[in-house]
């Protein structure tokens, strides 16, 4: 199988830091934030990583992965124009995934201690459809939340005001090729981004998408106090 890792978009919400560079480039728990997800597509068994990011940064995150040589993963890039969101983000794999093939998503900024081998293994199996992963939280209304009934997610609120469970939906993806089809019939939202829970409410109306609960800890590291937090989980986890 193979992997996309979503590292562009304007990291608002860790500015001034992200004036000088791609939040995804910033040092965490002593790497640049990218080197993660690198690792956890390595871990998973996954060999040939898309990475899509945009045009300021890309120089740096060439010289930093390079061939993907360190982490035994061929990598290669793909530039996002302008932030448009992870759905637009996501559509650019599209010459990069075989039809008929299923892959694995990564945003950049999402930490965690789990590792996704026995997941890319089962959804491998999976015929068709997508597969998310939950994490409870003390803060849902930061992310995209599922509605839960009977074992299964019937839809997802993104951002809500009343969050209608205490689980986030995290920024660990996977889905068949169909994917680009459904992407192409979602259309901007309200912050004028191609959303991916738009697109993982289409999986879930048809019935098609599945999701795996995360044991161990998550970070979405978007924020100075969780960029913080998480590279204190990953120190700990080192020493
Ligand atoms: C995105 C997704 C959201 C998800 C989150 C996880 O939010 O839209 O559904 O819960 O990533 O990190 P964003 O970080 O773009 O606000």
């Amino acid at each position: 199988m193979k992997g996309v890792i979503v590292a562009g978009g304007s990291g608002t919400r860790l500015r001034p830091l992200t004036d000088l560079v791609n939040k995804h480039l910033l040092p965490v728990g002593g790497y640049p934030m990218i080197h993660y997800a690198l690792a956890k597509m390595a871990e998973a068994g996954i060999r040939e990583v898309l990475l899509i990011t945009g045009k300021a940064s890309a120089g740096l995150f060439t010289q930093y992965i390079g061939s993907g040589e360190p982490w035994e993963i061929q990598v290669t890039y793909r530039i996002q124009e302008r932030p448009g969101g992870i759905a637009e983000a996501v559509s650019l794999a599209e010459g990069f995934i075989r039809p008929g093939d299923k892959f694995v998503v990564l945003l950049g900024d999402n930490l965690f201690e789990d590792s996704l081998a026995a997941a890319v293994s089962e959804f491998q199996e999976q015929p068709t459809g997508a597969r998310v992963f939950l994490k409870e939280v003390p803060d849902p209304r930061r992310y995209g939340v599922p509605v839960l009934r009977d074992g299964r997610i019937v839809s997802i609120e993104e951002k809500p005001e009343n969050p209608p469970s205490t689980y986030c939906v995290t920024g660990i993806y996977m889905y068949d090729a169909g994917v680009f089809g459904e992407i192409r019939q979602v259309t901007r939202s309200a912050r004028g981004e191609l959303e991916i829970t738009d697109v993982n409410n289409r999986y879930a109306a048809a019935g098609l998408l599945q999701y795996g609960m995360l044991e161990g800890w998550w970070a979405d590291a978007g924020t100075p106090r969780s960029l913080l937090e998480a590279g204190l989980r990953l120190m700990k986890g080192e020493s």
